[in-house]
């Protein structure tokens, strides 16, 4: 299928829909007694994060659990990387033990394609910089086809940091890819240069981001990318850019809310909201499970 996995940009609607349909078989079994397999028994798995994660590491390596991989779990803060040792020296260090493939996450846009062009192993993104986040775009495909059986024809939104999110830019290649229409909302201090160029319709009024609209998605603040402040308080944000309920009855009736995680709790996503049926934020966390192993299977098997 591919070597690496590093973006959404170029990765067909046949390849999309073969590894979604994996990730179904995945999530069939991860809920059967037969949870665990074999399938990737003798190959190893190095994550590798140089930033912060909760979901993404955990999934990956609990993806590798349940295929028979073994993981090896780079500490970046106790490894020699505090010694100053570069990011291709470390991934070809990791190689050079008989790693069979780099799961990688980075703050600097471009590091995950650095180490696959450095290595002969396959390379995922974990997340990189402002640029993709590849398997969130996946496992977030993933919940839309679930929920609504399709893709196609529907229109999601996305609402908030848009500038600093990898998240809205890898959703926008794959929503599009598969047919769908993606609506983005932000204040005008989170939407990038460039944005009308981009796979999406950039909306003028809240309004306009809800009406017509079956899957909303809002977006982390970003506090930890963001050099000034772009907004001036978290209930401001809420007010003016936060789904709530009374906005969600604009959506189209069967609409549900989506969010990568983690959320600020009250910001993104009002009280009123975080806990609702139609909230998937949880489901989208179990999906991440099924569509990494997914693309592990997909990937390591290609290898073999
Ligand atoms: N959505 C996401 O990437 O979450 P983590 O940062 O916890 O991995």
């Amino acid at each position: 299928m591919f070597k690496d996995f590093l973006q959404m940009k170029g990765v067909t609607k046949r390849q999309l829909e073969t590894l979604l349909s994996s990730a179904e078989e995945m999530k069939r079994r991860i809920k059967s007694k037969d949870k665990f397999s074999d399938e990737l028994k003798g190959k190893i798995v190095a994550t590798l994060f140089y930033e912060n994660s909760t979901r993404t590491r955990t999934s990956f390596e609990d993806a590798c659990k349940y295929l028979g991989a073994a993981v090896a779990s780079l500490d970046v803060a106790t490894s020699s990387v505090q010694k100053g040792e570069s990011l291709v020296d470390t991934a070809k260090t990791i190689e050079a033990m008989g790693t069979d493939a780099i799961v990688i996450r980075h703050s600097v846009s471009g590091a995950p394609k650095l180490v696959a062009d450095s290595v002969d192993i396959p390379v995922i993104n974990a997340g990189d910089g402002l640029h993709a986040h590849p398997t969130q775009a996946l496992l977030d495909l993933f919940t839309v086809r679930e929920h609504f059986g399709k893709v196609e024809g529907l229109t999601v939104a996305i609402i908030g940091d848009i500038k600093h999110s990898r998240v809205a830019r890898s959703n926008m290649e794959s929503l599009t890819t598969m047919g769908a229409t993606v609506k983005v909302f932000a204040p005008p201090t989170m939407l990038p240069m460039g944005i009308e160029r981009m796979k999406c319709v950039v909306c003028r009024t809240i309004e306009e981001a809800f009406v017509g609209t079956d899957a909303v998605m809002g977006l982390r603040i970003q506090l930890e990318r963001q050099q000034t402040g772009l907004f001036p308080s978290y209930g401001e944000y809420s007010r003016f850019f936060g789904i709530n309920a009374e906005r969600m009855k604009l959506a189209n009736k069967s609409a549900i809310i989506m969010h990568p995680g983690p959320v600020n709790r009250g910001v993104e996503l009002a009280y009123d909201v975080l806990d609702a049926d139609c909230c998937r934020k949880d489901e989208q966390v179990a999906n991440g499970v099924a569509v990494r192993m997914a693309l592990l299977k997909a990937i390591l098997e290609e290898k073999k």
